[in-house]
């Protein structure tokens, strides 16, 4: 999301070092000991993309840097001899990666952490017909994955969230927010004020996401907790990891078959377009965790996909799969800004040097102050009536009845992905985003040369369910503001959404400002053995291969209640224990759906 940030503080930023300690990085292939390993992880994206996409890629980026668990597990139960190697994305110096508001300044993740209704999980079982994927089985990689902390500024978070639900041992240190803004008690207050439609809830991760919660974050001690301080970190002593970074996978190399399945143990890639291609192998597996644009872009190249598309561009087809690339999936965002009083909001300190210098300072001298800020204090998810007029004409496309149709997101200064900040005035914003999107997109190739961006076409708001909740979600945005305790604070809504009196007005008003939050997921859905759709079967085999599993968002078959890294870290818990310990995963459990209510999607 756009956020403007005076140039001179970027570079003020960058110019300050700091490495997280990674062992055995590898800067380029030469400096590899081997070229065969035990398991090859690919978790590097492109870079150097367009600029629209460029946010895209970034993600796509560091997404799959979210995906280390599955080695990293394999590690804990398994002899130390194995080996493995990983492409990575190094964060390594980048001080925007550490500071969480300047997350936006990279547009990796906004830190956000949380895991999902229940329902999600329990719907995935149903469409995978393995109850291990279940939020009753599901649940239990929490603990196992974060460490709640306290916030940056101590505060006392009674009443703020449940600590029985969470983590206390884990790998990911998570908190409340640390510095809190002007719109934070007006947010509480409203959840007393208009308690029927806006009910507070103390703690999403019970898999009830319904109501307005304080915001976790994958943030501890007031710095960010991304994949590589965290579980890369980890095992920065163990020998038998190598970790290559500045290289791309530009294709599976195949390597025999094996039970009549065509093999695909090795992986082509280079440092940069026109360097030279080098090759590993594995002698287990590839466990490709490229990102929900990057995976089903490296399956086509390696001649995974629809037959028809791929010989367009002279690649010739190996495992013909129409689902690679298809029923993209995406969290489509609306911001809505208001000008507020005062100077409470955080926009003078975006526009002030000297201030975000001295916030720097004190940042460094003891990671408390504005800039721990996660860029959001609250989120809200809510449903539509149930007699809302769409349902008569679209069957209700969420997760089960307490999963949600769309999210409130508030922040307290200017947000928006596609309006440059004013130059002056203080400013609230309250996104509405779509969680439970019928509209499904695709990713093509757009050549046969991996270094060139994929064609991706979301088709946000496309379906009439689409256009009717995003409104409905701009117009649950006003109600919220309409509430008495913001009537000494607010204004008056800003711009065009001054101007958005009937539905087409906010039709309109939609087509022109919708975004992206980048949840994109679907690309490499995950389906039942025996479905006749989908890339992956439930323990993220690749379909009709041998070698190769896909652990990434692109698994994901529908998008989930969440910002998606809370879900893709359980994802990959899960990969982890199935891939270390097959019998153990959830063999007891398999077969075993007779808690699940079966429902028609
Ligand atoms: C935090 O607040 C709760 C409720 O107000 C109170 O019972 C508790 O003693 C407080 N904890 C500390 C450490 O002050
Ligand atoms: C995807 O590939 C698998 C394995 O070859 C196949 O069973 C499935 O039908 C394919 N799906 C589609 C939609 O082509
Ligand atoms: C998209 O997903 C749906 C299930 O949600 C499935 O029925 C359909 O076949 C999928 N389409 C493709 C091309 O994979
Ligand atoms: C952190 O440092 C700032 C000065 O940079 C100081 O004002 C503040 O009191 C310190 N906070 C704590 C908790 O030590
Ligand atoms: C910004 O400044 C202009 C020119 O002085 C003024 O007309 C406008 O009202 C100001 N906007 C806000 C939000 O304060």
């Amino acid at each position: 999301m756009a956020l403007s940030v005076p140039l001179t503080f970027s570079l003020l930023a960058s110019a300050l070092f700091i490495a997280p300690v990674l062992a055995r990085v590898h800067q380029h292939s030469s400096q590899l000991p081997v070229n065969k390993y035990d398991y090859i992880v690919v978790g590097a994206g492109a870079a150097g993309l367009g600029t629209s996409l460029l946010l895209a890629s970034r993600r796509m980026v560091l997404a799959p840097s979210l995906f280390l668990r599955p080695a990293l597990g394999i590690f804990d139960t398994a002899p130390s001899s194995l080996s493995i190697l990983m492409t990575f994305f190094s964060d390594e110096g980048i001080l925007a990666a550490q500071v969480p508001l300047l997350a936006p300044t990279l547009t990796p993740n906004y830190m956000s952490h949380h895991y999902g209704s229940s329902e999600d999980y329990d719907r995935l079982a149903r469409i995978t017909g393995d109850s291990g994927w279940s939020w009753n089985n599901m649940k239990q990689y929490i603990k196992r994955h974060e460490k709640i902390v306290p916030p940056a500024d101590g505060h006392n978070t009674t009443g703020q969230y449940t600590p029985s639900l969470h983590g206390t041992n884990g790998v990911l240190p998570k908190s409340l927010p640390g510095y809190s803004v002007a719109t934070d008690s007006r947010i509480i207050a409203t959840t007393r004020e208009l308690s029927s439609e806006f009910p507070f809830n103390q703690d999403i991760t019970s898999g009830n996401v319904l109501g307005v919660t304080w915001v976790q974050s994958a943030i501890g001690g007031g710095k960010r907790s991304s994949s590589s301080t965290t579980y890369l970190a980890s095992v920065k002593d163990r020998k038998n990891v190598d970790v290559l970074v500045n290289a791309q996978v530009t294709k599976l190399l195949r390597t025999g078959t094996v039970g009549g399945k065509p093999s695909f143990k090795g992986v082509q890639y280079a440092a940069a377009p026109g360097s030279p291609t080098q090759t590993a192998y594995a002698r287990e597996e590839v466990i490709l965790s490229a990102g929900s644009l990057g995976t089903p872009q490296i399956l086509m190249l390696s001649g995974i996909g629809d037959k028809d598309e791929l010989a367009s561009h002279y690649i010739t087809t190996v495992i013909e799969n129409t689902s690679v690339g298809k029923n993209l999936s995406d969290h489509a965002l609306l911001p809505n800004n208001w000008i507020v009083q005062g100077t409470e909001s955080l926009d003078g300190l975006f526009r002030d040097q000297s201030a975000l210098n001295s916030a720097l300072v004190q940042w460094q001298a003891n990671k408390t102050g504005p800039l721990v800020h996660g860029t959001v204090n609250h989120i809200g998810f809510f449903r539509l009536p149930s007699d809302a007029p769409i349902f008569e004409t679209t069957s209700d496309p969420s997760s089960g009845p307490t999963a949600s149709h769309y999210e409130l997101i508030f922040s307290s200064y200017w947000l928006h992905p596609t309006l440059p900040s004013p130059a002056n005035g203080s400013y609230m914003t309250i996104c509405s985003a779509l969680i439970s999107p019928t509209s499904r997109g695709y990713l093509k190739l757009a050549s046969a040369d991996p270094f060139q961006t994929p064609l991706i076409n979301p088709q946000y708001l496309s379906t009439a369910f689409d256009k009717y909740t995003l409104r409905e979600a701009v117009k649950a945005a006003k109600r919220f503001t309409s509430g008495p305790a913001w009537a000494d604070y607010i204004l008056a809504p800003y711009g065009d959404l001054a101007s958005t009196n009937t539905d087409a007005d906010i039709d309109a008003y939609a087509r022109k400002y919708t975004s992206t939050i980048f949840h994109p997921v679907g690309t490499a859905a995950m389906s039942a053995k025996d479905a006749g759709w989908g890339v992956v079967d439930p323990d993220f085999r690749l379909k009709g291969a041998d070698g190769v599993r896909i652990v990434d968002a692109s698994v994901w078959p529908f998008v989930p209640n969440a910002h998606t890294q809370g879900p893709v870290y359980l994802l990959a818990e899960r990969a982890a224990s199935i891939i270390a310990e097959p019998s153990k995963s959830n063999a007891d459990l398999r077969g075993n759906l007779g808690f699940l209510n079966p429902r028609s999607r």
